[in-house]
């Protein structure tokens, strides 16, 4: 046998035996003999280079060095779910849906919802091309190299007839037997440990050394299938098909077919979920129907044919040992409860684990605001419940007040005054938080400010962090987002600073060196490219998130206009409301703002939208709605929505009722056609449209 025979030869057989083994959970062979074959495969890689498969299995050791991450578009968006919390929000899903499908019959696959981050996987030919993340669902990190290390994810799939390009998309994550074991390395190391299983697989996913990626033995749960051509009727049908490929299909999925099997399924995994050997954070329902799929079709957000559902998060008693109070951003003084096990009472506090909650040890939760604490009457040494649901902070809940006695001594009262600074709390009218009025000293607030403004949905400057936003703000060369634009390679080559984490006391030094230094001022100078709405965004104007700075940005155009908004004008947005407006008008008439607004333009910040406003052709289409659907010869959708707007016509969502025209191409849905049909919507082709305006 020539060796490119036996390459092949051998790729087949490691291929086999790991299916087997990370998907039917057989092992056909001992690990020795298995490192064997391994062996020679990537020796005889190593003499013949030319025959070295991209989907060859010695992939998945690693060993590739990744220093940028390339970002990528997605072929088709990632988007995310909606949630639902209790039976009765389902049933107003399912009566959506019904509403939605007009009567026709139905039915649900249940999943269970993974807590891991969504990949994307690109297969060309039959062989994975792509690998990655989901980042803002428009465009994420190219990590093929890392995902590659997935043992259960076929380099190659098993089947000889596949669409030429398609996406499978799930969830990866980290079991939590390798996150307990890669955290007990870390503090063996004396380095910072990972909060959650959730946490370490992204980090994990995003390492630039893939062989170290590898090491963390992370997995995948694949949960859709997308390609251009329609080759499944049903998600079912795309389960079955995936698995045979040789996918690592998650498991559990159940096809129902009504809201109240829904229900069933969601009480049998509810306690079942805690046997798995990775974290789960609810079920998911999918409409099985691709073709009903289509027809319910999305919300800017997310899908109307799938929806979430999430359970109560778990809750446990623990020890209050002392309430720190810190102060946010905008001013906010939020009270945080220092927590530890009921047996660690006198375990001193840099030692204590905390309590087991849901895969992680937690020993600090928030206590909201004054009103909450007057509420529960906290004291010091109390028993609480602690309760910590997804990614949200976890959160005490109540006192058992039974525990009260021996170890409970004080009364906690909420400061008369800031805790960084001194100055006197202040507290809005109708709002329970207090607040530090010192916006424009106060340490907390200054540093919070500039760590927004880097943040990745405003200015997007991943070259800062947290420590050395510290370290500027310490050497007094940043106090505001401005004096970023302002530093220089000297004014920055050697500051130093040791940072000492509270809760594990061990310090780490940030210094800027030479490559620091550079990157940190390639970060500023990409920045100045950053789009007007997130320029907005990181201005940190209090209800001003990202998705409104991305609607005022769209409305006013730029800075100026938008600074010289009345409350009316602002309030004529859509969606916007009287409480942020208010929080625009306040926001600009400060003179440090506007001179912070000043320097930034002056820098080159992006300060106007290069969104054309649509140019209105004629008011042919006035009052007339449309929906488009399938393919055309002449223009592509985007081209015709154009056409429609700029002729003064809406687009709806779906066909209903108040539908006028539904504007039919090639291969649209044969039951979209039928509903538009029975609710008697006219039904157009690309030529009687075109033909209507140009009347
Ligand atoms: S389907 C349109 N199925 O949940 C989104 N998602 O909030 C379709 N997730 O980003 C996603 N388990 O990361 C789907 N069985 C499952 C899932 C699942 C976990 C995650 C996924 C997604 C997020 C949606």
């Amino acid at each position: 046998m020539n060796p490119e025979e036996r390459i092949n030869e051998l790729i087949e057989q490691i291929d086999h035996y790991n299916f087997q083994y990370y998907q039917e959970s057989i092992s056909e062979i001992s690990d020795f003999d298995f490192d064997i074959l391994l062996k020679e495969l990537a020796k005889l890689e190593n003499e013949f280079p030319d025959f070295k498969r991209s989907d060859s299995p010695t992939q998945r050791v690693g060993g590739t060095v990744t220093k940028n991450f390339n970002a990528v578009y997605h072929r088709y968006p990632m988007l995310s779910l909606d949630n639902t919390y209790n039976e009765q929000e389902l049933r107003d899903f399912d009566e959506r849906v019904r509403k939605g499908l007009d009567g026709e019959a139905y039915e649900y696959i249940c999943e269970l919802k993974f807590d891991g981050i969504s990949l994307s996987f690109t297969y060309e030919n039959g062989v994975l091309v792509r690998g990655v993340t989901r980042g803002d669902g428009t465009r994420g990190d190219e990590i093929t190299n890392n995902v590659k290390t997935i043992k259960s994810l076929p380099l190659r799939v098993k089947a000889d007839k596949v669409p030429p390009i398609f996406e499978i998309r799930g969830e990866g994550f980290m079991p939590f037997q390798s996150f307990q074991k890669l955290n007990e390395d870390m503090e063996a190391l004396g380095v910072n440990q990972y909060a959650n299983p959730r946490n370490a697989a992204s980090g994990s996913f995003k390492l630039q050394d893939s062989a170290e990626t590898a090491r963390r033995a992370l997995d995948c749960y694949i949960y859709s299938f997308l390609s251009d051509e329609t080759i499944f009727a049903s998600h079912e049908e795309s389960l079955l098909a995936l698995k045979s490929w040789g996918f690592n299909t998650s498991p559990g999925w159940k096809k129902v077919d009504n809201i109240d099997d829904v229900i069933v399924y969601i009480h049998e995994w509810e306690e079942k979920r805690a046997t798995l050997p990775l974290a789960t954070d609810g079920i998911v329902i999918k409409i099985n129907s691709f073709e009903q799929q289509r027809e319910l079709g999305f919300t800017a957000k997310s899908p109307r044919w799938a929806i979430s559902f999430k359970y109560k998060a778990e809750n446990k008693p623990a020890i209050l040992r002392s309430v720190n109070f810190q102060v946010g951003r905008t001013g906010n003084v939020t009270p945080v409860a220092n927590l530890c096990a009921e047996s660690e009472r006198t375990v001193p506090y840099n030692k204590v684990k905390g309590v087991h909650l849901s895969g992680t040890y937690v020993k600090r939760a928030t206590l909201h605001n004054a009103n909450e604490m007057e509420r529960l009457d906290i004291q010091l040494g109390d028993t609480v419940f602690v309760e910590k649901s997804g990614e949200i902070i976890p959160k005490i809940t109540g006192v058992d007040v039974t525990k009260r006695g021996l170890f409970t001594t004080e009364h906690i009262a909420f400061p008369t005054n800031c805790p960084e600074c001194g100055s006197l709390l202040a507290r809005n009218e109708g709002e329970v938080a207090y607040y530090c009025p010192n916006d424009s000293a106060c340490p907390p607030q200054l540093k919070g400010r500039i760590e927004h403004f880097i943040h990745r949905k405003a200015m997007n400057i991943d070259s800062l962090g947290e420590g050395k936003i510290e370290l500027l703000f310490d050497t007094q060369l940043v106090r505001t987002p401005a004096d970023l634009y302002d530093l220089t390679y000297e004014k920055l080559l050697g500051l130093e600073k040791n940072i000492v984490n509270e809760e594990t006391g061990k310090s780490k030094k940030i210094s800027f060196r030479e490559k620091t230094v550079e990157n940190i001022l390639k970060g500023l100078e990409l920045s100045k490219a950053a789009p007007f709405k997130n320029v907005l965004f990181g201005l940190g104007i209090r209800f001003v998130g990202a998705t409104v700075a991305e609607k005022l940005a769209a409305y006013f155009k730029n800075i100026t206009a938008l600074r010289s908004a009345t409350y009316e004008d602002l309030v004529n947005v859509p969606e916007i409301g009287g409480r942020i407006a208010q929080s625009v008008i306040a926001y600009f008439s400060v003179q440090e703002n506007q001179l912070v607004m000043e320097r930034l333009e002056k820098a080159g910040l992006q300060m106007t939208t290069d969104d054309k406003p649509v140019e209105m052709e004629s008011n042919l289409l006035e009052g007339k709605t449309f929906v488009i659907s399938g393919v055309f010869a002449n223009f592509d959708r985007d081209e015709l929505k154009h056409k429609i707007e700029s002729n003064a016509g809406r687009i709806l969502s779906g066909v209903s009722g108040k539908l006028n025209f539904l504007l039919a191409g090639d291969n649209m849905g044969p039951s979209k056609l039928e509903k538009a049909r029975k609710l008697g919507v006219t039904i157009l082709s690309e030529e009687e449209f075109l033909g209507m305006i140009e009347k």
